[in-house]
């Protein structure tokens, strides 16, 4: 009897042992003479649970976890019984609660397929947006991408449709696709689960792009800190032009479409979509002035459709199942789904994806369970390093671009890191400021020096000099970088800063005080 075991070999799973549990397992069936198949894939998204192991059951796949190499001797004893008991048996994994709650369209198959292979992506409903596509043609394709609602998932929300309408409108015979996988959010990993548990979503998203905009050349520009996603993206490219999806004649038709990663070196500032575009051309990172827009004018100069890694991956499902299906959820002029990444001191981070119009508070305390530490959560940032701190006051925002936008927050890429009362405000509002003066491509003054001062101005009130005053520098020094800066590290830095000024004034002496409590 062959039992099949699935281990993820996702980044995150490996950091906390998996390749050393595959490496037991496979080592203990040896010297049992056990015939075990190993299925290595990428993460289902419960990291608390990660090394999580999955062994192929009458009743489905049984998960356990998190499993350490001390434990593969039972497991494996558990595994020959059927998928019986053990002390870490999580139950069947498609019924476990936190993945049941979710709304899985782009990451449906993310921890279920074996990310190498074509024919498993195939099986699990790959290719088939792709097919349908190449029997739309330009127009209807973009045409479902707009009646889908999609919108960027980059940061800034941007209807997809409507950009790849504006490059298919574009003269000329050369266009590109571009793929931002920069993912320089801070608590952010899905583009990377993405990549690395199910590569071919995202080469069938851009394929599709390619033939709707007609282009024939794309590149996904991915950071260099992310070795596992690069391997396996390279090795799913290989994949798709033996097996005929990626080449001259993608998937039997007369379209062409061809597929690079780019590494890049290492800069917050390269994720910004132009500045990215100067990396990819091997320049300095430095982001350029806007217009011309990159679908006009991008990569060496030709229209390019330029997104992220989710919307890109959420293209296939649209395309398969129609965009009514898609736009069927969600709220508001946010529709579909998004992957939220639930980071920091918290209980249970992981990847969740949900119907836009969840609240903050049902993803922190429900879904998260609160924090890591059991103390209580004081202030969690949502959208990345330009994101604001928003307090337990708020948590009745619905994930929403509108409704975060209303409370002077944004989404941005869907992060959100959960703090306790141990934060001090004050400090994460310097960090901020230092975050940008180090990131900073030091095109403009508001961002390049304006951040600089922002740390000494924060240094001074946190060290009680004039502290009225200093609000008041402070204050004026946002308002100058939010709209004087030429992109939105230099004019989004600001949100952070306020926003902890705003809901946290106790932790910059302001109003009685939590730093002299605490001195
Ligand atoms: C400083 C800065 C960093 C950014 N980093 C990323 C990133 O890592 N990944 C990403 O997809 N978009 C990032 N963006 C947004 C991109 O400029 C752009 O809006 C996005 O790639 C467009 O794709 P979308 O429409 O699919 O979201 C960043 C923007 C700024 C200003
Ligand atoms: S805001 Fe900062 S990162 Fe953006 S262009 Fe200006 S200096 Fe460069």
């Amino acid at each position: 009897m062959t039992i099949r075991l699935y281990i993820p070999k996702d980044a995150a799973a490996v950091a906390v042992g998996a390749d050393e549990v595959a490496t037991a397992v496979l080592a203990e069936a040896g010297r049992r003479g056990l015939d075990v198949e190993l299925v290595r894939t990428g993460s289902r998204g419960l990291l608390w649970l990660e090394p999580m192991v999955e062994v192929a059951t009458s009743a489905g796949r049984v998960a356990y976890g998190p499993v350490s190499v001390s434990d593969v001797a039972s497991l494996l004893d558990a595994a020959t019984n059927d998928g019986g008991a053990h002390t870490l048996r999580q139950g069947v994994a498609e019924e476990l609660p936190w993945l049941k709650r979710q709304t899985r369209l782009t990451f449906v198959r993310c921890g279920v397929v074996d990310p190498e292979s074509v024919d498993d992506y195939r099986a699990h409903g790959g290719i088939k947006g792709l097919e349908r596509a190449l029997s739309l043609g330009s127009d209807a394709i973009i045409d479902e991408v707009l009646k889908s609602g999609l919108r960027g998932r980059g940061g800034a929300g941007f209807p997809t449709g409507i950009k790849w309408k504006t490059v298919a409108q574009a003269a000329g015979p050369q266009k590109y696709i571009v793929c931002n996988a920069d993912e320089g959010d801070s608590g952010t990993f899905a583009d990377r689960m993405i990549m690395e548990g199910d590569p071919f979503v995202l080469i069938e998203g851009m394929t599709i792009a390619g033939i709707a905009v007609g282009a024939t050349k794309g590149y996904i520009y991915v950071r260099s800190e992310y070795p596992h996603a690069i391997a396996a993206m390279k090795t799913a490219i290989d994949a798709a032009k033996k097996t005929g999806l990626l080449g001259a004649r993608v998937a039997g038709s007369n379209h062409a479409f061809d597929l690079e990663v780019r590494t890049g070196a290492g800069a917050y500032v390269c994720g910004e979509e132009t500045s990215l575009l100067e990396s990819l051309e091997g320049k300095r990172g430095l982001v350029r002035a806007k217009p011309p827009l990159p679908a006009h004018k991008g990569l060496f100069g030709k229209p390019t459709v330029i997104n992220n890694v989710l919307s890109f991956a959420a293209i296939p499902f649209i395309l398969s199942e129609g965009a009514k299906a898609y736009a069927d959820f969600g709220m508001g002029r946010s529709r579909g789904t998004m992957p939220i990444q639930l980071a920091g001191n918290i209980k249970h981070g992981g990847l969740f994806e949900v119907a836009f119009g969840i609240t903050l508070g049902e993803l922190i305390d429900d879904v998260g369970g609160g924090t890591a530490s059991g103390r209580p959560v004081r202030a969690v940032q949502v959208g990345g390093p330009l994101g604001a701190y928003f307090p337990r006051a708020l948590f009745d925002t619905p994930f929403d671009y509108e409704a975060f936008t209303a409370r002077d927050g944004l989404i941005g890429h869907g992060g959100i890191v959960v703090f306790d009362d141990s934060v001090d405000m004050s400090k994460q509002a310097r960090f901020a400021m230092e975050f940008c003066a180090i990131e900073s491509c030091g095109k403009c003054t508001p961002c390049r020096i304006g951040s600089t001062r922002g740390v000494e101005t924060v240094d001074k009130i946190r060290a009680g000099i004039e502290t009225a005053k200093n609000m008041t520098v402070l204050e004026d020094l946002c308002n100058t970088m939010k709209f004087g800066s030429l992109c939105a590290l230099g004019g989004f830095t600001p949100y952070p800063v306020m926003s902890a000024l705003k809901h946290f004034p106790e932790d910059f002496g302001a109003t009685p005080t939590r730093l002299q409590a605490a001195e």
